[in-house]
């Protein structure tokens, strides 16, 4: 098994202790690749950009089942020790109850099994989400070239969206 495997599944419940989400257990486990359809519907759903997500993005993208669709998911675009965590969305009924901070605990855990040392991410609404998480805002000129390269960054988010970081650690 490859380093960070273990990661794909994880049980959200170990994200916010008590407070469980109230869909069956099948919500429970995060898995990888979702399809191309419900990653598109439900970024499209919650205004976020989908254009530019491909068949090889999907691979480094992660969801919560659902009943044969998702509460949630989140992606990663992998370039070395960098990485951008992008599309990360909850469905509006499931917000509130952990499943944010579950998604993005999974990505950062997976990025770090692969050599991601830094995490980056746009957001336009989500900034004090992201910085309880530990990432700080910086100046776009801060940006390594590998995230100015990326859709995101060049062009699909406003110049008005918050610029994180994040450094991630080795796990074990
Ligand atoms: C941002 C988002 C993914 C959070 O998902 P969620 O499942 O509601 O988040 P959680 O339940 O894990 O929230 C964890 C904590 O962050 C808080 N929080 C959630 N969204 C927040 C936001 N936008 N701003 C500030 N705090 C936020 C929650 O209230 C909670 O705080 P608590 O522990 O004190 O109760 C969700 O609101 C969403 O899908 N937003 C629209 C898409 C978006 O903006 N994505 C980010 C761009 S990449």
């Amino acid at each position: 098994m490859r380093p960070g495997m273990q990661a794909r599944t994880l049980d959200v419940h170990q994200a916010r202790g008590k407070r469980m989400m109230t869909a069956t257990s099948n919500s429970r486990a995060i898995r990888g690749q979702p399809s191309h359809a419900m990653v598109g519907a439900m970024l499209e759903a919650a205004g976020l950009p989908a254009a530019d997500v491909s068949e090889e993005h999907l691979r480094n993208f992660f969801y919560a089942p659902y009943e044969g669709s998702a509460l949630g998911l989140v992606g990663l675009e992998l370039y070395g020790h960098e990485a951008l965590l992008r599309s990360l969305v909850v469905t509006q009924r499931e917000r509130g109850k952990g499943l944010g901070l579950a998604l993005v605990h999974h990505a950062e855990s997976y990025a770090a099994s692969r050599g991601v040392r830094s995490m980056y991410l746009l957001t336009l609404t989500a900034e004090p989400f992201f910085k309880r998480l530990g990432y700080a805002r910086i100046d776009r000129s801060q940006a390594p070239s590998s995230i100015k390269r990326t859709s995101e960054f060049a062009s699909l988010c406003p110049e008005s969206s918050a610029f994180m970081v994040k450094t991630l650690y080795p796990s074990g």
